[in-house]
């Protein structure tokens, strides 16, 4: 058991501190935020996460979780403290490194001797150095250890990853930062520092390469008449490329991909290298948005301006309420911005300014000219296609998740576009 503290309560942060409690450490969360730490001490958790809250109650009926305010109140008497602040970025791709270095001052006063700082956040490579100079503590040892746990399965991520990265200049600390996952089953993969915040961005960017691959193949495939498929199962099946991660869809979003491959194009550029292929992964993304605009806008009759279109689906992928980068949300921006008039559903997301959120799924389709599925929810697999159909004015259904029952909305009378 190791006394561990966690500063920041965001997404990695309250993920880190419910895992590190589960796994029998001792853990003191902190947040600026004094109400949210109040929150929190009484077990309740808005962030919409599979297991999380449940983690959240052990931990605190157990004794071994906290909530206080302020870094410097958590950091005071821990062992390992772990930097979950977040790192937001300009519209270049370069991080704001103001909140992870007014953290590192923080503790940097009140770290026992000999403690040892871990960064979670994803930090620009580079960013131990920086976090070390804000502590100014020549005894504290600064070492990365990004996350790469996904929402919608963070928890089972953490207790159960892939891989545990370390990156420190001396092995005897990354050992022991090593040991505090003792109890998981995990290759883990000692490196320096540079390299282990670079595996984070290389990391989600080869996933953003794959997916706009698929949905560029999906372009390809619809203008020469073959499945998509079909093919993902036919170069799938091949070890060395794998199914996973090749579902042609709006294209991808949420709060890391597309920050992370933007973040790498930035620091390829800075370091000196122009990285063509992963600014081409990104402008395929863009066109993944606008080829679903197209294909709604044909469907709606060519012309969006006065068009009333459903949309399914505004989470940036299914079983979360996270809309940050949502495809579903670029999408529709740019339906509004052609003139369509959109009303949305989605069962995790209440209301949003500026956008019709309506409550179900048939209440978005009243009198629309088309349907647009944005997100796989599973509700959407199952509908009554005759009631969508008595809801809408013309029965066309544009799938860009390949959720719907294509055969159910046929017999419907529907007019089916997919991906
Ligand atoms: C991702 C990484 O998977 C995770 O390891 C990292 O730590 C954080 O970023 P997450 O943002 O939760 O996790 O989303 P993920 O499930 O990876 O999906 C990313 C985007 O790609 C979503 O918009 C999703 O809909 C899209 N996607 C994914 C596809 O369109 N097709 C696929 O086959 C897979």
């Amino acid at each position: 058991m190791n006394r561990i503290a966690v500063i920041g309560t965001g997404y990695v942060g309250l993920a880190t501190g419910a895992g590190f409690a589960r796994l029998g450490h001792d853990v003191t969360c902190a947040d600026i935020d004094a109400a949210k730490v109040e929150q929190l001490n009484r077990g309740e958790v808005t962030i919409l996460e599979p297991g999380l809250p449940e983690l959240v109650r052990d931990g605190l009926d157990q004794g071994r979780l906290r909530f206080v305010v302020g870094a410097a109140e958590a950091a005071r008497d821990c062992e390992f403290a772990y930097l979950c602040v977040q790192t937001p970025q300009d519209s270049m791709g370069a991080a704001d490194m103001r909140f992870i270095e007014q953290a590192a001052r923080d503790i940097g006063a009140v770290l026992p001797e000999g403690a040892i700082v871990v960064t979670k956040s994803t930090v620009p490579v580079g960013a131990t150095l920086l976090v070390a100079a804000a502590l100014k503590r020549p005894d504290v040892a600064v070492v990365s250890n990004p996350e790469f746990l996904r929402e919608g399965s963070a928890m089972r991520d953490f207790l159960n990853p892939t891989r545990i990265v370390i990156g420190a200049d001396a092995r005897e600390v990354a050992d022991r930062v090593a040991a505090l996952f003792r109890d998981v089953s995990a290759p883990v993969i000692i490196t320096d520092p540079a390299s282990a915040e670079t595996i984070k961005y290389a990391a989600n960017s080869f996933l953003a390469a794959k997916v706009s691959f698929v949905n560029s193949l999906s372009a390809v495939c619809e203008a020469v008449g073959a499945d998509i498929q079909d093919v993902v199962l036919g170069i799938g099946t091949d070890p060395r490329i794998g199914t996973d991660f090749l579902q042609p869809g709006p294209g991808w979003g949420g709060s890391c991909l597309p920050k992370d491959t933007r973040a790498l194009v930035h620091i390829s550029a800075q370091a000196g290298y122009d990285f063509s292929l992963l600014r081409s992964v990104i402008a395929a993304n863009e066109e993944q948005f606008d080829r679903v605009v197209a294909k709604v806008s044909r469907a709606a009759g060519g012309d969006l301006r006065g068009r009333s279109v459903a949309a399914w689906g505004l989470a940036f992928k299914a079983n979360t309420n996270d809309l940050r980068a949502s495809p579903a949300m670029e999408i529709i921006a740019r339906l509004v911005a052609a003139g369509a008039e959109v009303r949305s559903y989605d069962p995790a997301v209440e209301e949003i300014d500026g956008l019709k959120v309506v409550d179900s799924a048939m209440e978005a389709c009243d009198g629309a000219d088309a349907l647009v599925v944005l997100t796989e929810w599973d509700e959407f697999r199952r509908v009554d296609w005759d009631e969508v159909g008595e809801r809408m004015r013309t029965r066309t259904v544009v799938d860009a998740r390949g959720v719907v029952d294509r055969a159910a909305a046929a017999r419907a009378g529907f007019t089916f576009v997919g991906i």
